[in-house]
């Protein structure tokens, strides 16, 4: 695992951004289109910012690149300002110039879900797999909608929100119940499965859940711990969010050779 300090929000997402285009490049060059796994919430937002710098600088092209995201709610209806399929298309798709086609959302609204769940991994498999996942974190240490005691090899399911992340979610809707209690997401299994992962988090409110997922044992109860089994996982956060970080000045060394 590979932590990296930053001192502002936007220099959090230039070095995020750099890594999952440094990701993209490597599927290039190999003749592949490019396969980048999204997230939502407010964390990934510079990332995509700087990525859509890179675009318009010429030094980055998605244009044929797939994308897939974590995680969907279960229930919103379509055209919903808040599903994560409009979240997407808003913050992904667009700025970054995609084909909406090769931008996929876990269908939400599925009759069967499970099957929907099943289907989800299939897609990712036949794109190839994810060459560069980004990922956000909950203030329970939860990755996509995964949950506490998350199985650790889960795949794309359906999970019951803890009370915790619907009321977290709460500020984008007008009101705490009309948080969905439910979601389609990713497992912690179909997230490692990813050739890179780079999370990103800022600000005080997720010091906790780094420090749990940095250096608190692997375990379901932080589902984020999970990354410390992966080969190649880079996480990018703020000073206010690295502050319960006992190894700091480590990282921050190993972060300047
Ligand atoms: C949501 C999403 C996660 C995201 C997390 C943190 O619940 N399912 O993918 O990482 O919240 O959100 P934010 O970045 O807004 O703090």
């Amino acid at each position: 695992m590979e932590v990296i300090i930053c001192s502002t929000d936007g220099e959090v997402g230039e070095k995020a951004a750099a890594t999952v285009a440094n990701k993209v490049r490597q599927a290039q060059a190999s003749g592949r289109k490019a396969v980048i796994g999204v997230a939502t919430g407010s964390s990934p937002l510079s990332t995509y910012t700087a990525l859509q710098q890179l675009i318009d600088r010429g030094e980055l092209d998605l244009s044929q690149a797939y994308a897939f995201a974590l995680d969907e709610y279960v229930g919103l209806p379509a055209g919903h300002p808040e599903s994560y399929c409009e979240v997407i298309r808003k913050t992904v798709t667009e700025p970054l110039n995609m084909i909406p086609a090769q931008v996929n959302v876990p269908n939400g609204n599925a009759e069967k879900l499970d099957q929907a769940g099943a289907d989800y991994e299939k897609a990712i498999a036949a794109a190839g797999g994810v060459d560069i996942q980004i990922l956000g974190i909950g203030s329970n240490g939860h990755i996509g909608f995964n949950e506490p005691i998350s199985s650790l090899s889960s795949r794309t399911r359906v999970v019951k929100l803890t009370e915790q992340t619907r009321q977290d979610n709460a500020r984008f809707f007008d009101s705490l119940d009309d948080v969905p209690g439910y979601a389609l997401t990713q497992g912690l299994g179909t997230i490692l499965d990813a050739r890179a992962c780079v999370l990103v988090a800022q600000g005080a409110g997720k010091a906790a859940a780094v420090k749990a997922l940095v250096e608190g044992p692997v375990s379901a109860m932080c589902p984020a711990s999970v990354l410390q089994w992966h080969e190649n996982a880079t996480i990018v956060v703020d000073e206010a969010a690295a502050a319960n970080l006992e190894l700091a000045d480590y990282y921050r060394a190993q972060a300047s050779h």
